[in-house]
């Protein structure tokens, strides 16, 4: 199978009550990962790469990756995906490189130029068979609201949602209910929850329409103390408790982001091994017990959180 779109993915995901993991990549090593849990669980995959990815590795080398992913596994329905595109140029470029579905993020601009580019990249990609994400809302974490007045701007208003979908043709729609990227989403001693009622009035406006949820992830602290035993310094790193996820994968939710928790496996493994074999410096070896990780961590969300496991 070549790389397809997120199109019938999504809708089986949608009336299936599970979500599709959406993961970055950045090196061969996540890529091997993450791909490997998919295809030992059945699951199809979401692979996307941010700018800053596209800087690090060169976009030509991401893409070919995942292509070299999907010819190991080709029973494995995967979608590439650009994370985060800043405007329509880069979603372009995308879409001309071989990128099935991209995401054009002007959540930061106002509500109608956020319309007005949004339907320009859904025009473009659907021309060429590609899909698109948008968002409405400021990504923060819940803490970061000062008032009522604050908060009410920060979280998606659902009120807004229809005109947006309607008059930008996108495909999903990323919204805001109290994720935040990261590993330092909630401040100590308080109580993490996600506005699952928003989500809910969303869905409700929305029928059968698939929403995304980035900053979605849960910071495991069995990784954190490996890093810390091992000469991390990570202090009150906390992330979305894995049962509120689990609960909006069941509903409208058809694509979770996660890129936080990798970072945390790799490095977890890569220090964890140095400490230990502190004569070790070949690449290979401590990047096995990174990648070994990364797997590990994309096996357990596919199976815990997403519930994607099997639907291949
Ligand atoms: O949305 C943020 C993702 O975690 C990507 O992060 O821009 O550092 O690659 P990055
Ligand atoms: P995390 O930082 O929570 O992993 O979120 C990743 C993300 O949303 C990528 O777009
Ligand atoms: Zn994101």
């Amino acid at each position: 199978m070549a790389l397809v779109t997120s199109k019938e993915m999504f809708e089986k995901a949608y009336s299936g009550g599970y979500a599709i993991g959406a993961f970055n990549v950045n090196n061969m090593e996540i890529v091997q990962g993450i791909t490997e849990a998919a295809a030992e669980l059945r699951s199809p995959v979401i692979l996307q790469a941010s700018a800053g990815a596209r800087k690090y590795a060169n976009s030509i080398y991401l893409v070919k990756l995942v292509e070299a992913a999907v010819e190991l596994h080709p029973e494995i329905p995967m979608v590439l995906h650009l994370d985060h595109g800043a405007d329509f140029q880069t979603c372009k470029d995308c879409i001309d490189s071989g990128f099935t579905s991209v995401m054009i993020d002007y959540s930061g601009h106002p509500f109608e130029e956020n319309i007005e580019v949004s339907r320009q990249v859904a025009e473009y990609a659907h021309e060429r068979g590609v899909v698109v994400e948008a968002e409405l809302g400021t990504l923060a974490g819940i803490e970061d609201a000062v008032s009522v007045a604050a908060e009410k701007a920060m979280f998606t208003d659902p009120d807004q949602v229809e005109e947006f979908v309607k008059k930008t043709g996108v495909d999903s729609l990323a919204i805001a209910i109290g994720t935040s990227h990261g590993a330092y989403k909630f401040k100590p001693g308080t109580d993490p929850k996600l506005r699952l009622d928003i989500l809910a009035e969303v869905a409700r406006r929305l029928p059968g329409f698939p929403i995304v949820l980035h900053g979605s992830s849960s910071v495991p602290q069995e990784y954190v103390q490996i890093i810390n035993a091992n000469g991390g310094a990570l202090k009150d790193a906390i992330g979305i408790p894995e049962d509120q996820l689990r609960e909006a994968a069941k509903g409208a939710v058809c694509k979770i982001n996660i890129d936080s928790d990798l970072r945390l496996g790799m490095t977890a493994g890569i220090r964890k091994h140095f400490v230990e074999h502190p004569d070790h410096f070949d690449p290979r070896q401590y990047l096995t017990d990174g990648r070994a990780n990364v797997k590990a961590i994309v096996a357990h969300k596919i199976v815990n959180v997403l519930g994607s496991d099997n639907k291949i």
